[in-house]
């Protein structure tokens, strides 16, 4: 071949990258790996084979371990906690500072590694996984630096079982220890079956970089070791992985005090306005589906196309589809590299050739011998097509074409996922409309499967909860400093023998969607006083009224697209007119509890105030602006967390509902309130306050009854975005489970209501999501 035959073709020669060093490495492990636990290697036992999908050859045999291995490791991390933990900041820092070093200084080995195990183009192993999780050492060195000085109060959790899958080993290693590390935790990490061997790798460097023994603890196996670990004494689970384990995860957990972080699948949009620049968007879906061979969690794995243009924006793209190269992944030519097993390529080709609807395209061009599928696209699906739906994590896009902006976004979040969208339009107006409109943690315009280590990346709805990155992923790996208590949980009052009567019967109904409701029931409950009054009667709720409620707090989803200073009008005008009736409603406290009279006006003015709080910040609950080190920021918006399920706690009848519904109305969230148990008239009080304060309708709806059973109706609810359990721990194991279904948030307290803890950012963010947007700006 001649210079002008190379102009013409532009044709890559083979680039291949030397394997010698990878293999050598292995070879000096004798090919057998056993856990890494207590700072020192195991020796191998009964395992498995890890192989490189391009070849087929086996690279190690890895151990596999059952319950008492995992013990040991866990163990072995709880011994070494409380040193970390108690080593300075500075401490830390330096040991991740240097673990940041040594990743660096061996990133070629890590990268031929991750290539070879996963089958990933190493073009990608070297410049994204690699350089990813350096940053992300070093950015969590400083994080461990700043402890002290920025979060004060707070501690870290303890042990983390650190579940990751096969996607991105060395980088899903990386977002789950150096957060952990940096806060204090020590970690048993296990990496999937299929990859284990980066992290094997990263375990060696962890004794060159000084990690202390235990603190870091890698255990090879398969879901049933995954499962152990869940099972273990471990304080947190941090899981990645499939929507289907991680709901087996949240249901293991439930009620055993575990916190929980899940970031699951994803069905990710990508929009194609018709002023975007045609072939950016190309060249971006390449990034978008074909990183990786699409097997990525926040994949844009459904195009979506004005139609203006469909028609040429796939012309370009079928062109660029067979200019691909595929083929030996430690080829550095290469674009698109190997499956990670035949029984995922099983998969993506099962569901490919299980679609009977629309038209599918191949890249035109050849397919080496074993574990590859081709780039392709599939046009002309509607939106209720199984492959529009779910997950295919593999190198297949499909397709569908909208006429208008409106249509665009409900095709969008016509998904039970919402873990990223991608948008291209030349038209910044239109980008920034869209963007909130979308249902997903992450937003990239005119850009796509960008990330950083200061900036958050996580899902809402089925995506899973939790941000891993920046300020708001780190929280998760902390805990207050100071454990508050909180009362026993109060029950009724009796009914006595002979008690008095009121001269008018007077029953209290539900609110909801701004209007009192019957009880679906029919049935009601008398509410005694301590010394035997009937104070009256409240509906008993059913799943009925629950349903109501929920559907009357759908409809008021807009509210929080409302401003934070409309809102601090609210919630400022409630606390006045809740101070003007003040007295009535610490008679209505003292009456309902036997608390004295003084105690009773102090719940009141503490509820007052705390209105005023949730006031004062529904206008400062900023975002931020995150400089990632690109041409690009990425805006941390704090969005409504979606509708609220809230069961407050049974013995503050007003405060405890004030505790629960100001930070949501401050935030914009719609939340159905279950009114304490026992103590239910202060509650029902409140409604005409509502009424009268401006409150739009369903913005906050209330509900009587029986806790547990309202509470088992709101957590199994697949509207309700998050359980807020205030009311009783003891209900945690039943409600946590109903969670599951769609991979709802729960959030635990109880406390000492009037304390300073029980209100303020904490409750803000639990009534909030940051979403991620990634817009280009500077040069
Ligand atoms: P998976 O969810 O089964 O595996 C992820 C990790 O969880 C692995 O380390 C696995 O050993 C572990 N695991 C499996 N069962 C477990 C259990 N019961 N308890 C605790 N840990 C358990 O994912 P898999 O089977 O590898 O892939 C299946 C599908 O999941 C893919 O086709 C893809 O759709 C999706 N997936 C999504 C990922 C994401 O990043 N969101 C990553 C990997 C897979």
């Amino acid at each position: 071949m001649n210079i002008p035959d190379i102009f013409e073709t532009m044709d890559y020669g083979p680039a291949p990258e030397s394997n010698a060093e990878a293999l050598e490495w292995i070879a000096t492990h004798g090919g057998k790996f056993g856990h890494f636990i207590g700072g020192a290697f195991t020796k191998p036992a009964k395992g498995f084979e890890t192989r490189n999908p391009a070849t087929g050859a086996v690279l190690a045999q890895v151990s596999q371990a059952d319950s008492k291995v995992v013990a040991e490791a866990v163990a072995a991390a709880r011994k070494a906690q409380p040193k970390w933990a108690a080593l300075p900041g500075h401490g830390r820092a330096k040991v991740l500072y240097a673990l940041a070093r040594l990743l660096q200084k061996h990133s070629r080995l890590f990268a031929v590694l991750e290539s070879m195990d996963n089958g990933k183009p190493i073009r990608e192993a070297r410049d994204i996984d690699i350089p990813l999780a350096t940053r992300h050492f070093y950015y969590h060195a400083g994080m461990a630096q700043l402890m002290e000085a920025e979060l004060a109060d707070r501690a870290a959790l303890g042990v983390c079982g650190q579940i990751i899958p096969w996607n991105f080993p060395l980088l899903m290693l990386a977002w789950k220890i150096a957060p952990a590390l940096a806060m204090g935790n020590t970690v048993v990490l296990k990496p999937a079956e299929y990859t284990p061997l980066t992290a094997l790798l990263f375990a060696q460097i962890c004794d060159e970089a000084g990690v202390p023994a235990g603190v870091v603890n890698i255990i090879t196996g398969d879901g049933e070791t995954g499962a152990a670990l869940v099972e273990a004494e471990v304080d947190k689970v941090a899981f990645t992985g499939s929507t289907e384990v991680g709901r087996a995860i949240r249901r293991a957990t439930a009620g055993t005090g575990k916190s929980l972080t899940l970031e699951l699948g994803g069905k990710s949009p990508y929009i194609v306005f018709d002023d975007a620049d045609l072939d950016s968007a190309v060249e971006g879906l390449v990034d978008a589906i074909w990183f990786n061979q699409g097997q990525v969690c926040c994949a844009g794995s459904r195009l979506l196309v004005h139609e203006a243009v469909a028609e040429d924006f796939y012309k370009r793209l079928k062109v660029r589809m067979d200019g691909l190269r595929i083929g030996d992944p430690l080829d550095k030519c290469i674009d698109v590299g190997a499956v990670v097993d035949p029984v995922q390529l099983a998969q993506i080709t099962s569901m490919v050739d299980g679609c009977s609807e629309g038209e599918v395209y191949r890249a035109d061009t050849p397919l080496p011998e074993g574990c590859f599928y081709p780039p392709t696209l599939i046009t002309g699906l509607s939106a209720a097509s199984p492959l529009m739906q779910e997950e295919i994590f593999g190198p297949v896009l499909v397709s569908t074409t909208f006429r208008t902006p409106v249509e665009a976004v409900e095709l969008a979040n016509n998904t039970r996922y919402g873990l990223a969208a991608t948008l291209w339009t030349e038209n910044v107006n239109l980008a920034l409309d869209i963007a909130p409109k979308l249902a997903a943690g992450v937003v990239w315009v005119n850009a796509t499967n960008l990330f950083d280590a200061a900036a958050g990346f996580g899902g809402v709805r089925e995506s899973g909860f939790g941000r891993e990155g920046g300020w708001e992923g780190l929280l998760a790996y902390t805990k207050p400093k100071v454990a508050l208590k909180g009362a026993a949980v109060p029950v009724p009052f009796a009914a006595p023998e002979g008690g008095t009567r009121p001269d008018l019967d007077r029953t209290a109904k539900m609110y909801v969607g701004g209007k009192q409701a019957r009880p679906d029931s029919g049935y009601s409950q008398a509410i005694w006083g301590p010394k035997g009054a009937l104070l009256g009667h409240v509906g008993i709720g059913s799943r009925k009224d629950v349903r109501n409620a929920v559907e009357a707090a759908g409809k008021a989803r807009g509210w929080g697209k409302t401003t934070g200073h409309l809102r601090a009008q609210i919630l400022f005008y409630l606390a006045e007119n809740l101070s003007a009736r003040a007295e009535e409603f610490a008679g209505r406290i003292s009456d309902l509890t036997g608390t004295s009279k003084a105690k009773a006006s102090a719940e009141v003015e503490a509820s007052i105030a705390r209105l005023f709080t949730y006031g004062a910040w529904a206008d400062k609950f900023d975002g931020a602006a995150k400089p990632v080190p690109m041409r690009g920021v990425a805006l941390a918006m704090n969005e409504p967390v979606g509708i609220i399920g809230a069961l407050c706690p049974g013995e503050a009848p007003l405060l405890g509902l004030v505790t629960a519904i100001s930070p949501a109305m401050a935030m914009g969230a719609p939340v159905v309130a279950v009114a304490s148990e026992a103590f239910p008239l202060a509650a029902t009080d409140f409604y005409q306050l509502l009424d009268t304060s401006d409150v739009p309708a369903g913005a906050v709806n209330i509900l009587t009854g029986p806790v547990a059973d309202l509470g088992a109706t709101l957590a199994a609810h697949l509207e309700v975005d998050t359980l807020w359990n205030f009311a009783d721990p003891a209900l945690d194991a039943d409600l946590q489970s109903a969670a599951a279904g769609n991979v709802k948030r729960t959030w635990t307290q109880r406390m000492d209501w009037s304390a300073p803890q029980a209100e303020g950012r904490a409750f803000l963010q639990a009534a909030s999501e940051v979403k991620t947007v990634w817009v280009p700006y500077g040069e």
